[in-house]
């Protein structure tokens, strides 16, 4: 039996040694707001924090993860969608078809505890995470939201596209 802290609770599950932390979470926690994207650590989709760090889970085998560590993943980020993450992801409608968009939260989440206020290069080193809609623009704009305190006035809302117009 292995046993694992996720979002807050000591859970325990049958799993072989080298499952990789994504599937314990999907399959035996039954937490898939966490995706599965690339398999192989390129993507973020399945990204979790461990010990609040932002952590490629599909790449991390549950051996590699001690009962005394604690893993968060986005139904652990808060309750009811209240973190300042997930309020300015809503104030700016971030997500399109939303599936690297619980990756894209748990990393910039955990950039902003270590970096509450992030230049566009720090969000472009931190945040590698690849989005198929691409809303890279929105998220930019989010994370700088969010690191104001996750404010929802207008001026905040426009997204101010690089060739200057803006929505
Ligand atoms: S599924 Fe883990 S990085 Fe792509
Ligand atoms: S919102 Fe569709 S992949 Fe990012």
């Amino acid at each position: 039996m292995a046993k694992l802290n996720v979002n807050g609770k000591d859970r325990e599950f049958d799993a072989a040694p080298d499952t990789p932390l994504l599937w314990v979470l999907r399959e035996q926690l039954n937490l898939t707001g966490t995706k599965y994207g690339c398999g192989i650590a390129q993507c973020g989709a399945c990204t979790v924090h461990i010990d609040g760090n932002a952590v490629r889970s599909c790449a991390m085998p549950l051996r590699a993860v001690k009962a005394s560590q604690t893993v968060v993943t986005i139904e652990g980020l808060s309750r009811n969608g209240t973190h300042p993450v997930q309020r300015a992801w809503q104030a700016l409608d971030v997500p399109q078809c939303g599936f690297c968009q619980s990756g894209m939260i748990m990393a910039v989440s955990a950039l902003l505890k270590t970096n509450p206020k992030p230049s566009d290069a720090d969000i472009d080193a931190a945040v590698t995470n690849i989005c198929r809609c691409g809303t890279y623009n929105r998220v930019r704009a989010a994370i700088h939201t969010a690191a104001r305190g996750g404010g929802t006035r207008k001026a905040e809302l426009a997204i101010q596209h690089p060739e200057g117009s803006a929505t």
